[in-house]
């Protein structure tokens, strides 16, 4: 595996990789790999030639009060992941590499992304969608892998990238979850010990839901009261919302038919946490 960190070099890489006829895969990350994004790299290496992976945690998409500073790093347990995963090309570009002058140039993708996520969290997916693109960009034509975990962004950044025409196949990889359900989030290290326990409850309340629907309910109202039920019985978690949306618009359908994602964000302790399923209603 090669470490590489400046734009120059990565672009060099992958478009002589292209010139010799390889599939370029790329799987990009802010870092502090868990089974998750490791499920992103097999994927990667499972139908592509050369695997590119990014890591870099991105100004552009935290707001002033949220955790930039403190997101979890560890590059060196990092690399180790990524090379026993098959990573061929590993890119951890400084925050100077990638912005060397203040940003004023960005996507944004706001139908999608003003709601839900974004409703909390405004400039986040604009951040998001901003360095995705410039990412693709740098990578140049190649399949990208994101995880399902973080089903908005994946929405947003498969809208875009079929808007602008970006040279970019995207692939959506499921969801990988602890034992007990707990979907896999670098995040969930600030989890306390009984935090930790009371954050299966998003899964638990996604099970509810799924099996309202499983059972006929097709009111959506219902199932999203059930949900939040399940997240207020949790003393410990703090609901920001419970929904289920249709998985093009990411709004609420009338009547469920169709795909369907059930989506869940509450705060538990310090982070707060999100996850999601889906089902296709006959
Ligand atoms: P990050 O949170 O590091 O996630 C990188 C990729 O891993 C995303 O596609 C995310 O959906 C996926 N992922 C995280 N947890 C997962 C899980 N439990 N199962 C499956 N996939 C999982 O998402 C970002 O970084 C950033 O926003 C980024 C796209 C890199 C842009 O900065």
């Amino acid at each position: 595996m090669e470490i590489v960190s400046t734009i120059d070099e990565l672009r060099q890489r992958t478009d002589d990789a292209r010139c010799d006829g390889q599939i370029v895969g790329f799987v990009p990350t802010m870092g502090f790999l868990h089974a998750g994004h490791a499920s992103l790299m097999s994927a990667a290496r499972a139908s592509s030639d050369v695997v590119v992976l990014s890591i870099f945690v991105n100004p552009l998409q935290f707001a002033a009060d949220e955790d930039l500073s403190t997101y979890p790093r560890d590059l060196e347990r990092d690399s180790a992941l990524a090379e026993a995963h098959g990573v061929d090309l590993l890119f951890t570009p400084a925050v100077e590499e990638m912005y060397p002058q203040s940003v004023i140039s960005e996507v944004s993708v706001p139908s999608l992304a003003s709601k839900w996520d974004g409703a909390a969290r405004p400039s986040h997916f604009t951040g998001m969608a901003t360095v995705v693109a410039k990412l693709f960009s740098i990578v140049g034509p190649c399949q990208a892998f994101f995880g399902e975990k973080d089903f908005q962004q994946l929405r947003i950044v498969t809208r875009m990238v079929s808007d602008l025409s970006f040279p970019v196949k995207v692939v959506g990889c499921p969801i990988v979850r602890e034992d007990d359900g707990l979907a896999m989030s670098s995040r969930n290290i600030y989890l306390k010990p009984a935090e930790r326990t009371a954050a299966v409850v998003l899964r638990l309340a996604l099970d509810v839901g799924l099996a309202l629907i499983v059972d006929g309910e097709r009111d959506p109202g219902r199932v999203i009261y059930a949900m939040e039920s399940v997240i207020h019985n949790e003393l410990l978690a703090e609901l920001d919302y419970a929904t289920i949306v249709d998985v093009e618009t990411l709004d609420v359908p009338t009547v469920l038919a169709g795909e369907v994602r059930l989506l869940i964000a509450a705060q538990v302790g310090r982070p707060r946490l999100i996850d999601n399923d889906g089902l296709v209603v006959v």
